[in-house]
């Protein structure tokens, strides 16, 4: 059978829609000697995307990434029907990052109508942002794990911007024995440090002043501990500080084991310190690495 490999010229980024088309373009590569690096995305593109496409380019030879505003990770009263779509848009940026192929596969081509699997992963799964959403990493990781099993890089980069998803794909990757090198890319902040999100576009005018002190407050704490402070002596006032400003509630601010994501009362080891609070209709979240106290 013959499979053709469309490409839009005049920046010759290949748009596959079907996972036939997708390995085959990837195993020619493969066949070239080529090595390939994969970023996952649901599009409406920021710099924080971009800056996981930069990094691939740096990991391998060829980049593929793909844009998919996946369904199973968002519960029914979420916003999947709202999530920003700008399909046109990203795919220009994309081409123009150097994006050697762009998969957009429809939700049929993911989920047949007679689709029975499911992908868990215990532990890191648990808690914090699970504890608003949880269905949601089963679906990042049931997503995921198609997606690598569909493109096989050698590299698929992720942001930790979302650390606890993170966690999560390094953690299914290593027990499903996926051979894959899952690289960690740091958060990309607005210059007034709110990490760039997709999200960040529900936000007012006014609660985009107020959206900053999420990360300002995560920065003194971690500061704090690193001198060797008890979380429990810190984080009572922090969700104080993120009410008073404006903060309708904070949903966790949490003092996590790096790795594991087992709770750590003082930075005892390697560290994350990661929150999630509600602003207006939007939830943002965040996070930053906390040093072992000196
Ligand atoms: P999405 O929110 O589009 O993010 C795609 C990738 O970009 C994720 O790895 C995310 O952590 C990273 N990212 C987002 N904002 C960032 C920032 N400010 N700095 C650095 N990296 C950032 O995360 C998802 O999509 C989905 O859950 C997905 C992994 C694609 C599975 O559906």
């Amino acid at each position: 059978m013959t499979q053709t490999v469309p490409v839009l010229k005049p920046d010759s980024m290949a748009v596959h829609t079907t996972i036939a088309e997708l390995r085959h373009h990837v195993s020619g590569w493969r066949r070239q000697g080529s090595t390939v690096a994969l970023v996952p995305t649901m599009g409406a593109l920021h710099d924080g995307h971009l800056a996981l496409i930069r990094q691939a380019k740096k990991c391998a030879d060829r980049v593929v990434a793909s844009i998919f505003v996946n369904p199973t990770q968002f519960s029914v009263h979420e916003d999947l029907a709202a999530y920003p779509r700008r399909e046109a848009e990203d795919t220009a940026v994309l081409a123009k990052a150097g994006v050697d192929a762009l998969f957009l596969p429809s939700v049929t081509e993911m989920y047949p109508p007679d689709f029975a699997t499911s992908v868990r992963v215990t532990g890191v799964s648990d808690g914090l942002c699970a504890t608003a959403r949880p269905d949601h990493f089963a679906g990042v990781a049931l997503v995921v794990t198609k997606l690598l099993l569909q493109a096989l890089p050698d590299f698929a980069l992720f942001g930790e911007k979302d650390y606890q998803q993170l966690q999560v794909i390094r953690r299914l990757v290593r027990d499903l024995d996926i051979p894959v090198t899952v690289v960690g890319v740091p958060t990309v902040r607005e210059t007034d440090g709110l990490a760039m999100s997709s999200r960040n576009a529900y936000l007012t005018s006014a609660e985009r002043q107020i959206a900053p002190d999420l990360h300002r407050i995560l920065d003194h704490v971690a500061a704090r501990l690193a001198e060797g402070a008890l979380f429990a002596e810190l984080s009572d006032a922090a969700t104080s500080h993120l009410l008073g400003v404006g903060f309708q509630s904070v949903d966790y601010i949490e003092f996590r084991d790096a790795d594991d994501l087992t709770p750590l009362d003082r930075a005892s080891r390697p560290g994350r310190l990661l929150a999630a609070a509600r602003l207006g209709r939007t939830r943002l979240i965040d996070n930053v690495p906390v040093p072992i106290a000196r």
